[in-house]
């Protein structure tokens, strides 16, 4: 028989308390979607009764965009190498919210991003285009990761959960393990050790990979840099670390939890991941809808609903293709597309197949981006060859980016990889059907349409498998079909995708029940 329990009433049991770490926030500072998750989960978390904070490190684009940035008063310091660097604690709230962002100031290793002389978070843009990773990146995510650990002691913020995501904060379970578990005062060291560690990998394609010299650097003993944990092929990585380390690892599709214990997406770990399959979950991400909703989104030339799509996407569309000088023809399928130009996005297809779409058809394409030199120049080159028909504009531009997910009537997204993918979850909800890859993320958010399933309103999109030309073009040639032949379809393919729920809901509780599993260990 069961021993009977006295019930505790949900709102006196302690809260989980969470650290949510992460080198870039929505609202802070961005490159892709990690910042987005890191700006809209914890606050998804909170709303379920996590105690959240979120830490980042003090970028100068952090310094100018974050609202009500306020001194602590904190400071700490770290070593890194034989040096000791002093960090201090800025306070903030993520964007419509109460959950505490702490800020980590040390300016020599942070305050340096501007756009306008090419230096961003964690690269340096040549003027001929060249991007080179800063040479301090070790040392300065080195700091990053024990900066937090000291933070959490002098904030007196003690976490049932660290949750670090990928290679940037990948050092954080190594310390807390081998170095903050042994810390040499009686009172921190119980509290360093009852932290448990989960790590989310967003990109297995970035490791954070450095010469072995840099071990000295990092302070952690030489035993350490052996096959099974930090080493990987004669190099430090921090993402292993961070792999081996932590007491679970999540990723951000269940697809992409699968292949990359593959040998073709698994970026040289697949067999740390296969070791550590039993504590690898796969869990989509969510989409923040208060700033994704083509109902309110303030960018837009016309707000629109699912009732109103027609109508809300001809205004937006105008608005787009006088935006890029193209021709205003309201039935003339504009294709857009909004992503880092970098190998895993799909370019050599999207280039390759344009090429044909342009020769054969009356199409429009236009394409935000900003990322590796060559895709910049095979963009430009496109957008010559038939200036009439393609827009192009390299830059990171949040406004342009909602206005070409409104504008265009379909989204292109053929990713090589893609872990989980926001822009098509986004394009989903604005009524622009996305025609994708059917791998990670993408193959667990977007249905390919067939006669059947559009009947039952289940498509929302077009997919193809093998990554090939021919394959995407032959997608986009399934997607142009149906927009002029058949608008009906096309109207409940639009439908479908805006009616789905991929917010939080669906996934933060995922996370708050690792969480508890993790605060039930041992
Ligand atoms: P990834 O993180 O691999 O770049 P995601 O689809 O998860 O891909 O997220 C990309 C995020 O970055 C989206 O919010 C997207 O709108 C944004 N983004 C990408 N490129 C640009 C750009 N050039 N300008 C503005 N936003 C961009
Ligand atoms: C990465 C991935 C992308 C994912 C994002 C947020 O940048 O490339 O697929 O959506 O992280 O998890």
């Amino acid at each position: 028989m069961l021993a009977l329990r006295a019930r505790v009433p949900a709102e006196d049991q302690p809260k989980l308390r969470c650290v949510y770490a992460a080198s870039e926030v929505a609202g802070f500072a961005k490159t892709g979607g990690l910042a987005d998750v890191a700006g809209s989960l914890p606050r998804a978390l909170a709303e379920r009764g996590v105690d959240c904070a979120v830490f980042l490190p003090l970028y100068r684009s952090a310094r100018l965009h974050a609202n009500s940035l306020e001194a602590t008063g904190q400071s700490f310091s770290v070593r890194v190498g034989a040096r000791e660097v002093a960090g201090t604690l800025f306070r903030s709230v993520l964007p419509g919210s109460q959950v505490p962002v702490f800020l980590i100031d040390q300016p020599d290793y942070f305050d340096r991003d501007d756009p306008t002389t090419g230096k961003g978070l964690y690269q340096l843009t040549s003027p001929d285009g060249t991007k080179a990773d800063y040479p301090d990146n070790c040392e300065r995510f080195v700091f990053f990761s024990k900066a937090i650990l000291e933070a959490i002691r002098v904030l007196d913020f003690w976490p049932d959960v660290l949750h670090v995501n990928d290679w940037q904060t990948g050092l954080v379970p190594v310390y807390l393990h081998e170095v903050y578990r042994q810390h040499p005062k009686t009172t921190f060291k119980p509290k360093y050790a009852a932290i448990k560690t989960l790590i989310t990998i967003h990109n297995l394609a970035y490791q954070g990979l450095f010469w072995h010299f840099d071990m000295p650097l990092l302070g952690l003993p030489w035993r350490l840099f052996n096959l099974d944990q930090l080493e990987f092929h004669g190099k430090i990585n921090f993402l292993k670390a961070g792999i081996v380390f932590s007491d679970l690892l999540t990723t951000v599709s269940p697809t992409y939890a699968k292949e990359i214990q593959t040998r073709y997406y698994g970026c040289g770990l697949e067999g740390v991941l296969l070791a550590r399959t039993s504590h690898l979950t796969g869990i989509v991400n969510g989409v923040d809808y208060a700033v994704w909703d083509p109902a309110t989104d303030p960018h837009l030339a016309a707000n629109y609903d699912e009732h109103t799509v027609m109508q809300g996407k001809a205004a937006c569309k105008k608005a787009l293709q006088e935006h890029f000088n193209l021709a205003h023809e309201p039935r003339t399928p504009l294709l857009g597309m909004v992503s880092r130009l970098a190998d895993q996005k799909g370019l050599d297809l999207v280039v390759a197949a344009a090429k044909w779409l342009l020769a054969e058809d009356n199409v429009q394409i236009v394409i935000l981006g900003e990322g590796e030199a060559r895709y910049h120049q095979m963009l430009e080159k496109l957008r010559q060859l038939h200036p009439a028909q393609v827009g192009v504009a390299f830059a990171l531009d949040e406004m342009l980016a909602h206005q070409i997910e409104a504008g265009a009537d379909a989204f292109l997204m053929p990713s090589q990889f893609e872990p989980c993918g926001l822009n098509q979850m986004y394009s989903l909800n604005y009524g622009t059907p996305p025609i994708v890859r059917a791998t990670g993320g993408l193959a667990d958010t977007v249905v390919d349409a067939t006669p059947e399933n559009v009947a039952d309103d289940t498509a929302t999109g077009f997919a193809f498998i093998p990554y090939s030309p021919e394959h995407f073009h032959a997608a986009v040639q399934r997607a142009l079909a149906m927009y002029r032949e058949r608008p009906g379809q096309w109207l409940r393919v639009q439908r479908a995708g805006m009616r789905q729920d991929w917010s939080w809901n669906r996934s933060a509780a995922e996370y708050v029940k690792l969480y508890e599993k993790l605060s039930t260990l041992p």
